[in-house]
């Protein structure tokens, strides 16, 4: 099969915190397994940043962190295009012509919008959090994506996207792909150890919410010994609200050691929280150590992750930018002479 005959996956992740083995485990695990099958395009959506305050400085670095963790997790810029999303100026382009086709109704509909909006002051809410979708939208219509692999909570924006595209469709002719959500099943998703009830987050400051994937082993350890489990001491999975702790770090050690549930619950029987936990810290710190290790050459290896981007970049430039000049053409604008 030669790579255009693949179906196209497009993915992002924001480097607006430390990733985390959330974002490991529920994200770029899967996309690893994704890279043979499909033509793969997975960016570090920088942009998408901006919608709520960032540190220049800090941003700066973690794009680029966020980029080399892709790497040190396995994914492979030989076979994936790995790039930078304000590299690729299409997109925010795509996002303003897609806005002017977006009823405000949609946008103030997300739910992801309104639990943002409600953590800041009503005159700080920015345009860009309202316009957050039709930037997402963008960034896989450009690509004319099949199929996103993101988490439950971006189903909603999903929608959206299928919608945008469809009305454009609709009214200028078959210009995008339908893309569809590739969401992964129940399990993979991996909650804050602080509050076994909230996802897992990269951009929660407190202390023991998350292990990130460039904590030191001792850090790893540490976070987990100190994870909210409940009163009990039964270590099995679990929906029920009271054991969603030992149920987290249950599947924490699942996704790790790829174990069965039933042959996880019969290794834990008899023994205690404490040994739960210490065993999921060693597991985690498994995990760790080769992703950090590669991490580590990557960063050494002078100019390798600017290389890989700027390939990415040039990739990314060449297929968005064909997508861009069909919507300018159906819609309208005059072509640059
Ligand atoms: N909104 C996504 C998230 O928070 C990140 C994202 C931005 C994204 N653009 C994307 C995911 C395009 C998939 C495709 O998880």
């Amino acid at each position: 099969m030669t790579a255009n005959a693949k179906k196209r996956v497009l993915s992002g992740i924001q480097p607006s915190g430390n990733l985390t083995i959330g974002n490991y485990i529920g994200a770029l695990r899967q996309w690893v397994a994704e890279q043979d099958a499909y033509d793969c395009f997975f960016c570090v959506v920088d942009l998408h940043s901006l919608t709520l305050p960032q540190d220049p400085a800090h941003l700066r670095a973690k794009t680029r962190e966020v980029a080399a963790l892709y790497i040190a997790s396995g994914i492979d810029p030989d076979k994936a295009t790995i790039f930078i999303q304000s590299h690729v100026p299409a997109h925010t382009e795509l996002a303003w012509i897609l806005s002017c086709l977006t009823p405000l109704g949609w946008l103030y509909r997300m739910t992801q919008f309104k639990d943002k909006a409600a953590k800041q002051q009503q005159e700080s809410v920015g345009a860009g959090l309202l316009n957050y979708p039709t930037l997402m939208a963008a960034d896989i219509l450009l690509y004319q994506a099949h199929a996103v692999p993101v988490g439950d909570d971006q189903r909603q924006h999903l929608e959206y996207t299928r919608d945008l595209a469809q009305r454009f469709n609709h009214l200028y002719g078959e210009t995008f792909v339908l893309p569809d959500a590739m969401i992964p099943k129940t399990g993979a998703r991996i909650m804050g150890l602080d509050n076994p009830l909230a996802k897992m987050s990269k951009s929660e400051a407190s202390e023991g919410h998350a292990v990130y994937l460039l904590d030191t082993p001792a850090v790893a350890r540490k976070k987990l010994m100190r994870a909210v489990t409940d009163s009990g001491r039964e270590i099995i999975f679990g929906e029920s609200p009271e054991k969603a702790g030992v149920n987290n770090l249950l599947t924490i050690y699942q996704a790790i050691t790829g174990q069965s549930n039933a042959d996880i619950e019969a290794h834990f029987a008899g023994k205690g929280y404490g040994d739960l936990k210490k065993e999921v810290g060693e597991a985690v710190v498994s995990l760790l150590t080769p992703l950090q290790a590669r991490y580590q050459e990557l960063m050494a290896e002078g100019g390798y992750l600017d290389k890989v981007l700027a390939h990415g970049a040039q990739k990314a430039n060449e297929v968005a930018n064909q997508t861009l000049a069909q919507v300018r053409q159906c819609i309208g604008l005059v072509a640059p002479s």
